[in-house]
Order: structure tokens, then sequence, then C-alpha cells
């Protein structure tokens, strides 16, 4: 057994702080938190008993296979998976869950390498969002790229990393642990001024959950670069941070006081992205930072209001809950799949966000009202004014009880919608809050884990959040493009055009009313000439406007593989 390793003094100074928390959510969590541990090792392959076929270190989304069928990994889904499992074994909960990182870091090494719709090892294919569980490529059609994969691999690994060369083991991390991080941190650096696909996998745009664990990747990979003595890439990854944090930012929308998700996709913006955000990128050092939009930052509490909110009327299992008492909430209101219901780890999201400004204002011994964040704060004291509350004031006392109240309001609704065995699927129905969706979700099980970690007073661990401020002039990283003309053979009527769109942002995102025009002047031949970002493997499709009525051409997206220099042309039939 190796010793146990305390981190951080804010776990132990929060961990003795516990009066007020609601005994209703205590026996839930101890219940469910084991249920949440097994289930979630099942998942995970070689000898999860629910993931046969998964190879070692892989993470399945779900066992379901059909409607939907969840038996893919996510790059995305994983890593968080992975992040809570060495948070886990690095508080010393576990020691047998070492070996099950040891397997993901050999899978992710391989994963890397598997020429996939997104392109090669160095044309984009880190980017694509999910492969098949014996570690093939998917190559049917997807919301493809998506950019949040590759900066939570990252910092999975880092966190994994870290914690080696705190135990002496730093030639690991130097041969098998870093080459994965670096190949990550180096897309990221590359690429995270293009946009690419949500994490919920429909809006093609910039999306400020990517950008935010971006930002954060590339900070503390330049931290663990400058620890291996690799100080010039340590530069690269540092200037290229400062750039994403001036441009997270622009996602701030001060006239409506919450952050907006996503750029592209013509919806509010109030979306559980931002809460997801918050907490995979909470740094217990940083305080209530705005700038990184932490938990207790007025900014990240105002969003969080503005996002639960907008779930208090359009779900039937909320009515009649007072507006100041936590709901269900979802992934955003304006939600169809499934019918657009609640998400387990979408609730548990905004449980853990509270948990975490909890376990700093109990650390900081105060709690900041600013104008921003006045409207989350009156919620729970309706005369409470802007000012600074120190611990021993009765205002501190009245708002952190009711923060942790409402909190733990959020794990007693998880609780309430749960069945009997405790297994969580991906929903629970607005009306009847019976599961639906995919069964045993793993990223639900990691959400309740994570939940359950901060309410315990756990914080993560610091990832260089502290002190950092946002360049006054934001800096883009666009890198070369090369021209790339294409060419379709394709009859048309009179007045019927040809235009194309596609996967990378000069082909406007697969926006049809953006969608370029091509050119008859050799008819039947239609083309462009359009600037690509080189090297890059991209997908495409034509489409027809007649009239205003849009005609796509048939499956599978076109893919296209872009020079490292000079032009090329596709020669393609309308299908
Ligand atoms: C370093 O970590 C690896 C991976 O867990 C392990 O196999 C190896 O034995 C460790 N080496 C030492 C010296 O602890
Ligand atoms: C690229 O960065 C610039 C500067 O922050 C920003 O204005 C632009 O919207 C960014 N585009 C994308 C797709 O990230």
């Amino acid at each position: 057994m190796r010793s146990f390793v305390v981190t951080t003094a804010l776990a132990l100074y929060a961990s003795v702080v516990a009066a007020q928390q609601s005994s209703g959510a205590t026996s839930y969590l101890a219940k469910e938190v084991p249920i949440a541990r097994t289930n979630l090792i099942a998942n995970i392959g070689p000898d999860g008993s629910k993931s046969q076929g998964a190879k070692a270190g892989v993470v399945i989304a779900s066992p379901s296979k059909v409607d939907p069928d969840y038996v893919y990994t996510w790059t995305r889904d994983a890593s968080l998976v992975y992040k809570a499992i060495v948070e886990s074994y690095s508080r010393g909960e576990d020691d047998s869950l070492r070996n099950r990182i040891d397997q993901f870091v050999d899978s992710q090494a391989y994963l890397q390498t598997v020429s996939n719709p997104s392109g090669t090892i160095s044309t984009g294919g880190l980017g694509e969002p999910k492969f098949h569980i014996d570690l093939t490529a998917f190559t049917g059609g997807w919301g493809r790229p998506q950019r949040d994969g590759p900066p939570l691999r990252a910092t999975a690994l880092i966190g994994y990393s870290n914690w080696l060369i705190k135990n002496g083991n730093t030639s690991y991390v130097q041969q098998k642990v870093w080459p994965v991080i670096k190949l990550d941190l180096d897309y990221t650096a590359s690429n995270w001024n293009y946009t690419g696909f949500d994490l919920w996998e429909e809006v093609s745009s910039s999306s400020f959950f990517t950008t935010a664990v971006q930002h954060r990747a590339l900070v503390e990979g330049a931290t663990l670069a400058t620890t291996l003595g690799l100080t010039s890439l340590a530069t690269t990854y540092k200037t290229q941070a400062a750039n994403v944090l001036c441009f997270e930012q622009s996602y701030w929308n001060p006239s409506q006081g919450y952050i907006t998700s996503n750029t592209g996709g013509g919806r509010s913006g109030k979306d559980a992205n931002s809460a997801l955000a918050s907490i995979h990128n909470f740094d217990p050092a940083a305080g209530c930072d705005a700038t990184t939009f932490q938990p207790c930052s007025d900014k990240a509490l105002s969003s969080l209001k503005v996002y639960i909110d907008s779930f208090r009327s359009i779900y039937p299992i909320n009515s009649g809950i007072a507006a100041n008492k936590a709901v269900a909430t979802g992934r955003y209101s304006e939600d169809v799949y499934y019918g657009g219901q609640p998400w387990y780890l979408t609730t548990a999201a905004v449980a853990e966000q509270l948990y975490d400004a909890i376990i700093v204002w109990k650390a900081e011994k105060k709690i900041a009202v600013t104008s921003t964040s006045l409207a989350f704060f009156r919620q729970f004291a309706s005369t409470v004014a802007e000012g600074t509350y120190a611990s021993d004031s009765a205002t501190y006392t009245t708002l952190l009880d009711a923060v942790t109240a409402f909190a733990d309001g959020f794990i007693e609704i998880i609780a309430k919608y749960t069945p009997a065995d405790g297994a969580l699927a991906e929903q629970y129905h607005r009306s009847t809050g019976a599961q639906l969706s995919a069964k045993d979700l793993t990223w639900s099980y990691a959400a309740i884990l994570t939940a359950n970690a901060a309410r315990d007073g756990h914080a993560q661990e610091s990832w260089g959040a502290a002190g950092l401020t946002a360049p006054a002039t934001c800096g883009g990283n666009q890198g070369p493009t090369v021209g790339v003309t294409f060419n379709v053979r394709a009859e048309t009527v009179w007045g019927e055009n040809i235009f194309i769109t596609g996967s990378v942002d000069q082909l406007k995102s697969w926006s049809p009313d953006n969608a370029i025009a091509l050119s008859p002047a050799n008819y039947p031949i239609w083309s462009v000439t359009v600037p690509i970002p080189a090297s890059t493997r991209f997908s495409y499709k034509y489409i027809r406007k007649l009239d205003g009525k849009v005609t796509w051409e048939s499956d599978p997206d076109r893919t296209f593989e872009s020079s490292a220099s000079g032009s090329s042309s596709t020669n393609d039939q309308w299908r």
C-alpha cells in the first residue's frame, strides 16, 4: 500500500465542515456512490462486465446497443471518466485504479495513430469524436471534428503525470504519458481557432466548453513541459493559451448575465455547457476568478441561475417547485433529442459547481456579492446587497447554508428519479421521471462521483488559473491555407444552382445558408476554388438550391485531404 499524499490544505479544511448538509442527499449518496463506482468500472475494457469486446483501457459510453447505440468510445466521455478516475486514485481511494490508468495511456497512444474520417495523426485525426471499442475507426456520418477531446485527454493525463512526478516516477511520464499529451497539446495549439462540433455534437461553431478546456490544457501543459525541460514548447503553449483566454471572454453576454454556449446554432445559448466548463476548470487557488469562469465567480454563478431557470417551466416534473429551489435540468431548453429531457449528468453538474463554490468560500472565509451575482444570491436572501461578507457575519452564514441546501436539492432530484437498483441512464423523463435513452451511461456515474467528491470538500488540483489575465487584444491562430478547386458534374434545371459546404470554416461549417456558390462556366461541370487549411482532412457535400429549396447530396459525406503546399482539385459527380 503506498502512502496517501495530502495534496491540498483546502480538502482537509472543508471536510470537517459539513454541518448544514441535507440528510436526504447524504443517505442517497452513501448508497449510490458504491453503485456508481462498480457500474463505471463495468463499462471499461478489457474485463468490465458490461463492456465485452472493449480493448484494455477503453471506456464504452454505455452498454446500450440499440435506441440508441452507444457501444463506442468517445474521446470526450472517456477523458472525463478518466479525469475522475485519476482524481480518485490521487486521493488514495483505490490502488487498483493504477493499472486501469496505465491501460488508458496505452490505448490512447494507439488510438491517436488510427486514421479516421477527421484525418491521420498529422492531418486532423485527433479531432475525431468517437471510435469503435476495438479501437478501429468509425466511418459513418457524424458531427466532426470535435475539438474538446484532445484537451480533455491531455488534462486527464497531465493530472496523472503530476502525480507520477510528485511520487518520483518522471521517467514513466517521459517515456509513456508525455508523448500522448504532447500530440493533444500540439493539436490544440494549432486548431483552437477553428470551429468544430460542440460537446452535444449538434452545433458546428465555436463553443464555450471547448474553448475553456482548451485553455486549461494549454496552461497546465506548458507547466508540465517546463518541468520536463521543454522550454520552447512551453512558450508555444503559453502563447496560444493567452490567445484562447482572450477569446474565451467573448462568450460572456453582459446584458443577459450568462455565458453564451455557442457562436452558432441559433439557440438562446443557455446550456449546461457553461456549468460543465466551470467544474472541469475548477482551480481552488484561483478563488472566485471570473476570467477563467471559476465555479464561484460572479459570471459563472449568474450564468448558472439563468441556465437553471430556463428549465423551471418546461419540464412538468418541475412544476410546483419554488423559484429558488432545485429542479431537474437538461442540456438546453430547446433540446429535442429523445423529446428533450433532463439529464443526470447536467443536474449533477449544477450541484458540483455549487459544491466547488462552497469549498472556496469556506477556504477564503468570505463570500463576495457583486452586481453580476446579485440576482443569484437574492434568490436566498432577498435584501442582500453588493459587498463582501466575512465568515463571522450573519449574511455569510445565511448564504452558505442556503447554497448548501440548494446544491443538495439537485442531488435529491437525482435521488428521486433514480430507480431502486441505482442504475443511471443518460436521461430521465420530463413528465414521469422514468429513465430513458442510453442505460448505464458511464458519464452519468462519473458525474455522481465527482459531485460527491466536491460535496465532501475535495478540491481538484490547481492547474495554474490563479492570477491569469486576458490580453487586451486577442490574437488568432489560423495556419497556412492551400487552394482546393472543387469540380462537380451536375445537371441542373433552369434557375437551379450548385453550392458546397463542409466541416471546415472555409466551407462554412455545414451551413446550407452560407454555402459557397460554384460557377457553371464549364457546365455541366460546376467549379469553385476555396483556400483550405494545409494538410487537413475534411468532409463536404454539394447542395442544390432552387427557389430557396435546398437539396443535399446523398450520404456519405465526401472527404478530401488538402496538400501541405501548392494546390489540388476534386473530380466529383453529383450523387
Ligand atoms: C512508474 O509507473 C509505472 C506505471 O504505473 C510503473 O509500471 C512503474 O513500475 C513505476 N516505476 C517506479 C520506479 O515506480
Ligand atoms: C479566432 O480568434 C479570433 C481572435 O480571438 C476570433 O475573433 C475569432 O472568432 C476566432 N475564430 C474561431 C473560429 O475560433
